[in-house]
């Protein structure tokens, strides 16, 4: 029998601070010794890539979420949003065993054509992901919350350190 029980996550949102600051970079490092990126021709760049529905744009300029030039609307017609909206999607919220962008590049009980992207769960590109899926804005508020700038130490998302824990 299949359960499909409601989802108490409903539609809560995960923080655009954070992604912009903390889990983008991720996919613009180069992995483990080789010039290939996440974002990189041939896998998740949103052109040339075969990466699935997890799409990238590698060169989007980052927006300053404190400027209030850069209103919801602003921000949600920038580059940098739609990378966010394409790694939110691969995400259920709050759950990161769940989530394909914890378990594709751990290669976790998934095939990932890409391969083991990461050694671990505790490396720490994993850790930043998964703070990031356990840290939503809080239910009835969008994903400028400025509740999500807690995430930052100090709760600046411009100068705050991405928190992991
Ligand atoms: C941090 C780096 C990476 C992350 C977070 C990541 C994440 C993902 C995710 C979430 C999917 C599933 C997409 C879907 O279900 O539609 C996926 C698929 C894919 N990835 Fe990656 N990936 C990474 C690096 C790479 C790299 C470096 C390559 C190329 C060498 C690559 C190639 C692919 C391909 C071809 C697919 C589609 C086939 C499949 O589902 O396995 N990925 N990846």
């Amino acid at each position: 029998m299949v359960s499909n029980p409601e989802s108490t996550q409903g539609n809560q949102h995960l923080s655009f601070a954070y992604f912009q600051r903390c889990i983008d970079p991720i996919f613009l490092t180069p992995l483990n010794g080789t010039t290939n990126t996440c974002a990189g021709g041939g896998c998740h760049d949103t052109v040339t890539g075969t990466g699935g529905a997890l799409r990238l744009i590698g060169a989007a300029p980052t927006l300053d979420v404190s400027d209030p030039a850069n209103t919801p609307a602003v921000i949600r017609a920038a580059d940098i949003y739609k990378n966010f909206y394409s790694a939110q999607g691969m995400v259920v919220v709050g759950n990161t065993t769940q989530s394909r962008l914890v378990v594709k590049p751990l290669v976790l009980g998934v095939f990932h054509a890409g391969g083991q992207v990461f050694p671990n769960e505790s490396d720490p590109n994993i850790k930043l992901i998964k703070y990031w899926i356990t840290h939503p804005a809080p239910l009835g508020q969008d994903e400028f919350s400025t509740a999500t700038y807690t995430m930052f130490t100090p709760a600046d998302p411009k100068t705050g350190t991405c928190n992991t824990q």
